[in-house]
């Protein structure tokens, strides 16, 4: 870009409403190109579409990679996810062609912490069997002692990973009566543990003592697949397990196993493995997974808070300023 030109943007998704707006109102000081859709954009499309970028919005559908970086080229500044996970990012390569990698934490806590307990609750009280006894039109109205669920009241919750999303989860979950609250993450947090009386635990002692385990943590090198069969071997058999982080943190064909070894009671994913998982995926059909398609942060306020900060990383990174909410790679 030289000193006269505007930076040009290029955005790999419609944005939603409020966010996309302002998008299209930026015209007088950058040149916003997008592959205006709600759909994904090919792989072929997106490495078309960034040669001579100053600036990329892209989401964690899009692999940020070498080839992607050498395709867009050394004028390349600043790349600005629309997600606070950025495992979808090769950072080592984004590090070393010395562009800025901005992302978008806080502003979709709350709404990922409401869908974890959403999903909580609807494993304990196996909400996915009720619904599909009102479709099939087979149920008998109301039953004193079939569809029981199970209730939090007394119970230990396990949050692995006690990050900005783990705590904002466990501060929801505890007023159910959650009595005892182990944690999981790579040392010990006291003061944000203090509020809720959090214990520091072993993956293994959370594993074996709680009722309810929520996965909150980033996937990465030490989390990828560390839910597997000798994890669920030594969950308690009532357990019910809960994903809202990455698909990946879970080995699918261990948990299936598991499922259906009685290992634990239930599991509930809103992320997988690929996604969306097909319909005939075995764990969409089997009777104690409950499978949403990656909802976690999908709020109107929270997708336009998300759209916005990531417009703010963007052109905070073409102008050579400080961005908003940057990883420090
Ligand atoms: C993220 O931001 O990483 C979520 O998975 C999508 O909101």
């Amino acid at each position: 870009m030289s000193s006269f030109s505007k930076p040009t943007i290029f955005v790999t998704r419609r944005l939603p409403s409020e966010a996309q707006q302002r998008l299209e109102s930026l015209g007088d000081r950058a040149i916003v190109k997008q592959h205006n859709s709600i759909e994904n954009i090919s792989r072929q499309d997106l490495l078309d579409s960034i040669k001579g970028i100053d600036g990329l919005i892209c989401l964690l559908s899009e692999k940020i990679d070498q080839e992607l970086l050498r395709t867009a080229g050394p004028q390349l500044k600043v790349i600005s996810t629309i997600s606070v996970g950025y495992d979808h990012i090769d950072t080592a390569a984004v590090k070393a062609h010395g562009i800025k990698l901005g992302y978008t934490p806080d502003v979709l806590t709350d709404a990922t912490a409401d869908t974890t307990v959403l999903l909580a609750l609807m494993a304990s009280r196996r909400a996915k069997e009720s619904l599909e006894i009102v479709k099939s039109g087979k149920g008998s109205g109301f039953s004193l002692s079939t569809g029981l669920g199970t209730q939090f009241s007394g119970k230990t919750l396990g949050i692995v990973g006690f990050g900005r999303i783990g705590c904002a989860t466990t501060a929801r979950l505890v007023p159910f009566g959650f009595t005892r609250v182990l944690y999981t993450a790579s040392r010990a947090h006291e003061k944000r543990a203090r509020p809720f009386n959090a214990e520091h635990a072993s993956f293994e002692t959370l594993l074996s003592q709680s009722d309810l385990i929520c996965i909150c943590c980033p996937l990465n090198k030490q989390t990828q697949g560390m839910f597997d069969a000798r994890a669920f071997a030594m969950m308690k058999p009532t357990g019910i397990l809960v994903n809202t982080a990455r698909g990946a943190v879970v080995n699918q064909e261990d948990l299936l196993e598991a499922l259906d070894r009685g290992l634990l009671a239930h599991a509930a994913l809103d992320v997988t493995v690929p996604e969306p998982l097909p319909c005939d995926h075995p764990l969409v059909l089997h009777a104690k997974c409950t499978v949403l398609p990656h909802i976690g942060s999908a709020t109107e306020e929270t997708r336009n808070a998300m759209g916005n900060l990531a417009i703010d990383n963007a052109l905070a990174g073409v102008f050579d300023q400080p961005l908003k909410a940057e990883v420090q790679l």
